[in-house]
């Protein structure tokens, strides 16, 4: 943050906590010298207002709060000033996860108290075990037990529905998992391989220059159409099958993909993003290029083998 903000920052709330207490003080300071319980020398519509004291219950709750909320920003900061204690919410202001780990590591080796570490600490504690007693269990045992794959579906929720739906089913541009079509392969070694390293899928350039513009890329459409078994027009067809050999290095020859380069098969009417004619003309013309994030940093071993075993399940169901 800079100065300009925090500066703003720590003095509108001194100004907000100085102004509460001005205000308590001058409403129990008696200006008006009226006897207490006798009438105040104003009316409003007939209505009288009597010279009562606030109750001292809540003129004191009041100091009080004016006291701790003072006390609260000394002990825990505000803005740019970090407090008096060595107390922190978390190491934030990082924006790779190396960095916050090394941040991490620094904090614990200076004995600062960083609370969202300290919650981390206590969840590995307690939760630590379970996760390495699934992660020495292989895959069929998992399967079996509905237990681990229940802890699995958990994860599952809070890392991975944003992008792949809480059903896993996925959404344009991310894959669905529970369909036993696979980019990159859907055998256990494979899942748990594209979890924890991620992906990055790479070549599906934009070949509308190499296509010879709109035609070309219209007749490269119209091909891959029909390899799903669409009703399209013959000569275009033709046409686009004789330039699909520039797609074969990837797609193979008869367009049905590449697990190893995360190329899609194009002839299973599974679609990544879309099989309409538009979506797949944008598919050809702009290229794509999809990114899985990496988890085994985040995540740790152990919990992506329990994903990895929850996701497989989903499409291998006893
Ligand atoms: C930020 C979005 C995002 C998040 C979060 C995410 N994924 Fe993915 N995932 C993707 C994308 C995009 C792809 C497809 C990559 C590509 O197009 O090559 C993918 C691909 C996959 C694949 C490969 C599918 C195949 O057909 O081979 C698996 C398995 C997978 N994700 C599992 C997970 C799991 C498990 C998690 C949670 C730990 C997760 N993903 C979290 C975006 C995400
Ligand atoms: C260098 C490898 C490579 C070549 C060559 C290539 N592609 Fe692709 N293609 C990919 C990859 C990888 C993806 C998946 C992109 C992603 O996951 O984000 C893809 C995705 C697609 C998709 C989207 C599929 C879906 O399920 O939505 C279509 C359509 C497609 N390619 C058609 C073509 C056509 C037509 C050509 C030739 C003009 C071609 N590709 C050439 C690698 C390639």
């Amino acid at each position: 943050m800079t100065t300009f903000w925090s500066a703003w920052i720590i003095i509108g709330s001194l100004i907000v906590i100085a102004g509460s207490a001005y205000l308590l003080r001058m409403v129990i300071v008696d200006k008006m010298g009226v006897e207490e319980g006798k009438e105040m020398p104003h009316t409003f519509d007939g209505i009288v207002e009597l010279n009562n004291p606030l109750p001292r219950w809540w003129v004191i709750m009041f100091a009080a709060s004016i006291v701790w909320a003072l006390g609260y920003l000394a002990v825990y900061g505000v803005a740019n000033f970090e407090g008096l204690t060595n107390w922190k919410s978390a190491n934030k202001e990082f924006y790779s996860l190396s960095d916050v780990k090394a941040a991490n590591a620094k904090s614990r080796e200076n004995g600062e108290i960083i609370q969202y570490l300290g919650e981390l600490d206590k969840a590995d504690a307690v939760y630590g075990k379970t996760f390495a007693k699934y992660a020495a269990m292989p895959v069929e045992q998992l399967m079996e037990d509905s237990d681990a794959l229940k802890v699995g579906q958990r994860l599952f929720i809070q890392n991975c529905a944003q992008c792949h739906g809480s059903d896993a089913r996925g959404q344009r541009g991310f894959p669905n998992l529970t369909d036993n079509d696979w980019l990159y392969g859907g055998s256990f070694d494979k899942i748990k391989e594209t979890i924890s390293l991620g992906r990055i899928s790479t070549g599906m350039m934009s070949w509308k220059a190499v296509l010879g513009g709109d035609q070309g890329v219209k007749e490269v459409v119209t091909y891959v159409r029909s390899l799903s078994g669409r009703r399209v027009n013959a000569k275009d067809a033709a046409a686009g099958k004789a330039k699909f050999a520039l797609c074969a290095g990837c797609h193979g020859a008869s367009g049905t993909g590449n697990q190893l380069l995360g190329a899609p098969n194009l002839t299973d009417n599974i679609w990544l993003y879309g099989g309409s004619t538009a979506a797949i003309t944008d598919s050809v013309s702009n290229g794509r290029a999809g990114v899985m994030p990496a988890w085994s940093d985040i995540l740790g071993h152990d919990k992506v083998h329990v994903i990895a075993a929850y996701v497989y399940s989903l499409s291998n169901k006893k």
